[in-house]
């Protein structure tokens, strides 16, 4: 099959791409810069920017299916990509499978990535929902920073536990709920195995890592002030505020069988996940 998947250099489509091509599918992938990404065999790049769509809805017309996400950084998801959901319709495509977050199907109509899931659902086509909670490479890209420099982990979840997951078992769902008819029109919520709390994470790194590494349950407006300084966009930093104070009410905590239930496999531990990745933190 053929598939497009947008923001095709980013964690989860990279690994997505990578799985689709190694299983003999072909991919057109959207990025700012497609010149510039890695080029092989069944893979094309187009340019898809989040209000410039044009080449990906070009793309629509080539493929069987499609993965969309929405680019970081943008809370409008919903106008960002509902153009490509209504092409998609259009061309009556195979299927679309959007990814959100554990936590949109709660928010109102309104919101703009349950909208998106609402129009998604709405339309007619075979579509799939994935809701991952959140992701353990955060810990080496978004928090890395405090880590590398002072050892700490730096965020206000205060001691709830999160059922993390590894993005890893995120494209390997994908995978499956794109090229098999049997998570049609169906709704997950993506958990890893195990709840954990950052004081956890932080002693699973130092176990794993031999260097102490320590959580700093920091202020929410202090939170807020780092995303701004980082040159995150306000109303993105106040959404991953929000967010961040759901999870610290214990709104992370669930954990189901999806990810087994989906791939056959047992989600990655969040030690094994340290263990991958160990490079990234050497000081
Ligand atoms: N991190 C978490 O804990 C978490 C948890 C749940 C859900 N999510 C969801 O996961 C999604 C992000 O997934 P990810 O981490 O795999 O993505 P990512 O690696 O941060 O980025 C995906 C790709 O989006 C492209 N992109 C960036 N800005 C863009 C723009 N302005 N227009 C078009 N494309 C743009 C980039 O590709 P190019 O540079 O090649 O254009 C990038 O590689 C978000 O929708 C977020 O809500 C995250």
């Amino acid at each position: 099959m053929k598939f497009f998947i947008y923001g095709g250099s980013g964690l989860v489509s990279s690994k997505l791409i990578e799985i689709l091509l190694s299983k003999g599918h072909s991919v057109i992938a959207g990025s700012r810069n497609p010149s510039e990404q890695k080029q092989e065999k069944n893979l094309e790049w187009v340019k898809v920017e989040a209000y410039e769509p044009k080449e990906g809805l070009n793309a629509l017309e080539k493929v069987d299916a499609a993965f969309l996400l929405s680019p970081p950084g943008y809370t409008a998801q919903y106008d960002i990509l509902y153009p490509l959901v209504a092409k998609a319709k259009e061309l009556n495509l195979k299927k679309v499978v959007l990814m959100t977050a554990m936590g949109v199907e709660f928010a109102p109509p309104e919101a703009p990535f349950r909208k998106l899931e609402l129009a998604l659902i709405d339309s007619g086509l075979h579509y799939a929902i994935l809701r991952p909670n959140w992701f353990m490479q955060n810990f080496n890209s978004f928090w890395i920073e405090g880590i590398l420099k002072d050892q700490n982990i730096y965020f206000p979840g205060g001691d709830a536990v999160a059922s993390f997951i590894d993005s890893r078992d995120i494209s390997a769902t994908i995978a499956e709920v794109l090229t098999t008819d049997r998570f049609n029109n169906k709704e997950f919520n993506l958990t890893g195995s195990e709840a954990i709390s950052h004081d956890q994470v932080a002693k699973l790194m130092t176990d794993v890592l031999g260097k102490k590494i320590n959580y700093v349950d920091v202020d929410p407006n202090d939170f807020l002030k780092s995303l701004l300084s980082a040159g995150l966009p306000e109303d993105y930093s106040n959404f991953l505020l929000y967010i961040a104070g759901a999870l610290r009410e214990g709104h992370a905590s669930a954990i189901n069988e999806n990810v087994k239930k989906i791939t056959g496999k047992d989600p990655i531990l969040f030690k094994n996940y340290v263990k991958d990745h160990k490079e990234t933190w050497i000081m």
